[in-house]
């Protein structure tokens, strides 16, 4: 199958944009069977592109996907951002961390972005696996080199959910805050996750990896797993239309290169400020889960150390470092 004839099909759908196509016109204009258009049709939907489908009219083209384009998207970040960066776009990765990781071990600079269409093996927090389909959202890890100690990589991952957050709210407008430490729900789902994981040599960061998954155009087919739709979401579903992501990306990168000179300057506060105004976590009952124990508590504030202040039913106030925060039945 050619990608002519994608393309001629494409094109074809986007002259009638309103309206259906019926399997055999199509097949009248290509010359070829309707098993051949009907094969066409699914290849077309494995990557990406979805129609809506009826008896009696045929095909309709719902929704294209915005693949990625290096000079386009270099150009919309120049628009953005004042740091040069190297970009890297792939087709089809088992991970963008893995391709990071390997280029920061041969020394790419700080800023460095892999980004690709799809993931065959995202990772998500705690082993999880994270849903990364073709061309549906932003699969991206960054090469950060901050001169710090190691324990202060928590504060890189508050304060990429700092960036992101305001770089979704800006380009959305969807009512977007943070779950504790560095979820991004919309109406209590979870639309983005951060993954940082970080090598060290003597106590010091040697390079960090910011993996950043924005569930963007996915639909409910995307999941596959249809119970997932309980607690995540897409920027799609969540406003009911499709977003450009380099706008997203561009929007996420102006906020991060400028939360992380605060903190190069300033320190973690003024970012603790921004996390505790964004955060969806604060004062409500939770129950949280370590690998040692589950208990009931009230998240009360985000410490300077990056931790979360919990006051636990017994009344105790306790700093919690790393944890599963869950409802609290
Ligand atoms: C989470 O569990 O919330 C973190 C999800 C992080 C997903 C991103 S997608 C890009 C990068 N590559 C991965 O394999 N994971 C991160």
């Amino acid at each position: 199958m050619s990608n002519q004839t994608h393309e001629t099909m494409l094109e074809m759908f986007r002259q009638s944009r309103d309206g259906f196509l019926s399997g055999m016109m199509i097949s009248e204009k290509l010359q070829v069977s309707r098993t051949a258009i009907w094969k066409h049709i699914r290849k077309l939907e494995a990557a990406g592109y979805e129609f809506e489908a009826s008896t009696k009219l045929g095909y309709r083209l719902t929704f294209e996907p915005d693949y990625w384009n290096l000079e386009h998207l270099r150009h919309v970040l120049a628009n953005s951002t004042e740091k040069q960066r190297d970009i890297h776009l792939l087709e089809e990765v088992a991970s963008t961390q893995n391709v990071a990781k390997a280029l920061a071990e041969e020394g790419a600079q700080e800023g460095t972005l892999v980004l690709a269409e799809q993931q065959l093996n995202g990772r998500g927090r705690m082993g999880r696996n994270w849903v990364s389909p073709k061309g549906k959202g932003i699969w991206m890890s960054m090469v950060l080199r901050p001169s710090m100690p190691i324990h202060c990589a928590p504060q890189l991952t508050l304060l990429t959910a700092v960036a992101l957050c305001q770089g979704l709210r800006e380009s959305t407008s969807l009512p977007i805050g943070i779950k504790w430490p560095n979820d991004l729900l919309v109406e209590g789902k979870k639309i983005s996750g951060i993954l940082l994981e970080s090598s060290a040599e003597d106590e010091r960061l040697k390079y960090v990896i910011a993996g950043i998954g924005i569930s963007v155009n996915m639909n409910a087919a995307d999941y596959g797993d249809e119970s997932l739709l309980e607690r995540a979401t897409s920027l799609r579903l969540a406003a009911g239309e499709p977003f450009g992501r380099e706008r997203l990306i561009a929007a996420f990168i102006a906020q991060w290169d400028h939360l992380y000179e605060l903190y190069k300057s300033e320190g973690f506060e003024p970012i603790r400020e921004l996390w505790q105004s964004l955060s969806v976590s604060l004062g409500k009952p939770v129950r949280l889960t370590t690998p040692m124990e589950s208990f009931l508590g009230t998240p009360l504030e985000l410490l300077p150390s990056g931790a979360l202040s919990v006051k636990r039913e017994d009344g105790s106030v306790i700093p919690v470092f790393s944890a599963e925060m869950g409802e609290p039945h």
